[in-house]
């Protein structure tokens, strides 16, 4: 059964798109993104969709291998071109003929080997090690990496004019906690998709609040991790101390542990939070940490001085009518004695 590319967001309804209109054109794509944000996912459906369907698929991890074994895998070799190689071996891009060749995690690949391959991009051909005749190929290459290649083009590990050979297309999938309305919909399908792979166990359905947190949560390993949050909770129920213990990210405990020290800042904001709000502006940002300052120095003040408002307004140095604004603005509760 074909994977599904789950999402609402703009960004993914912008990915099928472009999908649906670049598959049958054969332009070199690069899918970017973060670790497990969904680009082999993306690079199958553009293969599915394609008029190479059923033709070969050939993937190479750029990242698995050192740079002559590499070179080798890509490009193959005859007998005798180096120490062991007894017979001919035909490389992936001789394999990929006719169909897709995906080079995966393309930012890492060595300079010396992106020169080759930029050759083979613009020549159409290439010649196996040991041999002297060139070999066509005629390979629809995509490729995918969660570097930021155009950051890696300005400190000079990228080649420029390889980048631009191979993004015809540019894909870039936004990371999930840029687009939060996104996790509902694959926390449904996930556990769909578990429950039948689970069968005879019986799930409970995850609380409202469940999915308010899941959607808050900051997703480092994107929906790589998703998935594992979700088989785990659909196991251990997803009560709030499983929820704590797996919504763990290492900034996180980081900060508790921070906290724990005595006499360190507290951050102004959870990691976890900050990851949620990051797609405010810095002035709205500013807003909330203000506000927030404001309520925890009134609150303070407040309480110091057993609620007596006059008091606080003169340690505070705002006007009376100013206090009772903020206390009702903020939301700062008196305490449950207070019947003034
Ligand atoms: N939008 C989505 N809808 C459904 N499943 C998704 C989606 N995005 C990713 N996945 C699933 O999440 C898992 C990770 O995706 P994938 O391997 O494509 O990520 P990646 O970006 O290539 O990660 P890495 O950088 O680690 O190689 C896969 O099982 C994939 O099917
Ligand atoms: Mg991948």
């Amino acid at each position: 059964m074909e994977a599904e590319l789950i999402g609402v967001s703009d960004n993914i309804q912008r990915i099928r798109d472009i999908i649906e209109r670049v598959a049958d054109h054969n332009l070199n794509v690069v899918v970017c993104g973060e670790t497990g944000v969904g680009k082999e996912l993306v690079v199958q459906h553009l293969y599915r969709r394609s008029n190479r369907y059923g033709k070969p698929f050939v993937k190479v991890n750029c990242a698995a291998l050192p740079d002559t074994l590499l070179e080798s895998e890509m490009f193959g070799y005859e007998p005798g071109a180096f120490t062991g190689a007894d017979k001919r071996r035909r490389g992936k891009f001789e394999q990929a003929n006719g169909g897709v060749l995906f080079l995966d995690e393309i930012g890492d690949m060595s300079l010396p080997l992106q020169s080759k391959l930029l050759h083979v991009l613009q020549g159409g051909d290439f010649t196996p090690l040991g041999s002297e005749k060139a070999v066509k190929t005629d390979a629809w290459v995509i490729a995918a990496t969660n570097h930021d290649l155009e950051r890696d083009l300005i400190q000079g590990k990228f080649r420029e004019d390889l980048y631009f050979r191979l993004s015809a297309i540019r894909i870039m999938i936004e990371p999930l906690r840029r687009r939060p309305e996104d996790i509902p919909h694959l926390i449904h399908y996930y556990i769909s998709k578990y429950a039948e792979e689970f069968q005879g166990k019986s799930f409970t359905a995850p609380r409202k609040k469940t999915i308010e947190r899941l959607r808050a949560y900051s997703w480092p390993g994107n929906v790589r991790e998703l998935q594992n949050i979700i088989k785990r909770l659909m196991i251990l129920g997803d009560d709030d101390e499983t929820l704590d213990s797996l919504l763990k990210t290492p900034e996180s405990r980081a900060a508790e542990t921070q906290e724990g020290r005595a006499g360190a800042a507290t951050p102004l904001f959870d990691p976890r939070e900050l990851a949620n709000l990051a797609s405010l502006s810095l002035k709205e940002m500013r807003k909330k940490a203000a506000d927030r300052v404001e309520r925890e120095v009134i609150s303070y003040v407040l309480n110091k001085t057993a609620w007596n408002r006059s008091k606080a307004t003169r340690i505070l140095k705002i006007s009376y009518k100013t206090l009772l604004y903020k206390i009702k603005e903020l939301g700062i509760e008196p305490p449950p004695d207070d019947f003034d």
